[in-house]
């Protein structure tokens, strides 16, 4: 038992490392958690106070359930109205087998866990990535949009459209890399029944721990050279919530993630909003993530021409 609480704290302190500030616990397990520390106390549960074991980390599942409540000194930052109470992040067992055998079979987990298909409206799609399974460079962005969600496949909308761009100029075809999300769902925003959801918003610490073993087990499967995250939400996604303020602190450095070398760069997203700021901050952001794709390119042991080094430089 000792090694089970030790394990379930440990697993705790990971998940708030993440950013994850609550995580749903049912009745029953706060009851036997309960049990469990009144025993090592030599108390009654009913002595016991309700956090001793669990601390306020833990939420119940069930409004009905009893609230291990303990006074918040400070008032916990408000969820976005639509975003659900999650169960912990699935474990995922990848099975034996080649690459396309592996990648179907995740495939088919993610696109109809229950979990995934809860959080998205009816006639949209749970997202996986796409590309080539040998691909030796992989994009990570934050979540599907609204064309996502339609198509079921990842960056298909104007900032997935410059991304192909990106890709293009380093010489290389979207088909030769692999695509895919911190987030497997588009997260959600309350519209009235019946209305599309116009805008986005970035998906909770909770969403993202949810989806994260989705996207371990894509890296484990294709196993790229190195990984470029797109934006501070697949940065915060990868690196940890709290390792960086500002994308600024992390852009164009190369980081870690499962063993894999990471590059943090600019969202088109961003991009695409600069150009509504000028062509000269439009400019800028271009030539910043293009040196950031410059580098990824020596490191994927690319060939990049004179002309390609000048891309966006100031004539
Ligand atoms: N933005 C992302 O981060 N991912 C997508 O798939 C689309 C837009």
């Amino acid at each position: 038992m000792r090694a089970a609480l030790t394990a379930l704290t440990d697993e705790l302190k990971r998940l708030k490392s993440t950013g994850v500030t609550s995580v749903p616990v049912s009745a029953e397990s706060i009851a036997a958690l309960r049990k469990v520390m009144a025993a090592r106390a030599g108390k009654s549960p009913e002595q016991q106070p309700p956090q001793a074991a669990v601390r306020e980390t833990v939420t119940p599942v069930s409004a009905s359930a009893p609230a291990p409540v303990r006074p918040q000194p400070v008032a916990p930052k408000p969820k976005p109205e639509a975003a659900r109470l999650l169960p912990p992040p699935p474990v995922v067992a990848l099975p034996d087998g080649d690459k396309a055998a592996r990648w179907a079979w995740l495939r088919d987990l993610v696109l109809n866990h229950p979990v995934c298909v809860a959080n998205v409206r009816p006639g949209k799609k749970v997202v996986l990535g796409v590309g080539s399974l040998e691909a030796k460079i992989m994009f990570v962005g934050e979540a599907p949009g609204a064309e996502e969600e339609v198509r079921g496949e990842p960056f298909v909308g104007p900032a997935g459209q410059l991304l192909t761009k990106m890709i293009l100029a380093m010489g290389v075809k979207r088909e030769d890399v692999y695509i895919g999300n911190i987030m497997n769902w588009r997260p959600q925003l309350p519209t009235p029944a019946g209305v599309e959801q116009v805008g986005n918003r970035e998906p909770t610490p909770e969403e993202m721990a949810f989806c994260l073993p989705f996207l371990r087990a894509q890296i484990e499967i294709v196993n790229p050279d190195l990984i470029v995250a797109a934006g501070a939400t697949a940065a915060k996604g990868l690196l940890g919530a709290g390792a960086f303020k500002t994308l600024g602190e992390v852009r164009g450095q190369w980081k870690q993630f499962s063993g894999k070398p990471v590059l943090v760069t600019y969202h088109p997203s961003y991009l695409l909003r600069q150009e509504a700021s000028g062509p000269v901050a439009a400019r800028k952001a271009k030539r910043a993530t293009w040196e950031d794709l410059l580098k990824v390119m020596e490191r994927a042991g690319l060939t990049i021409s004179e002309k390609q080094r000048g891309y966006f430089l100031e004539k």
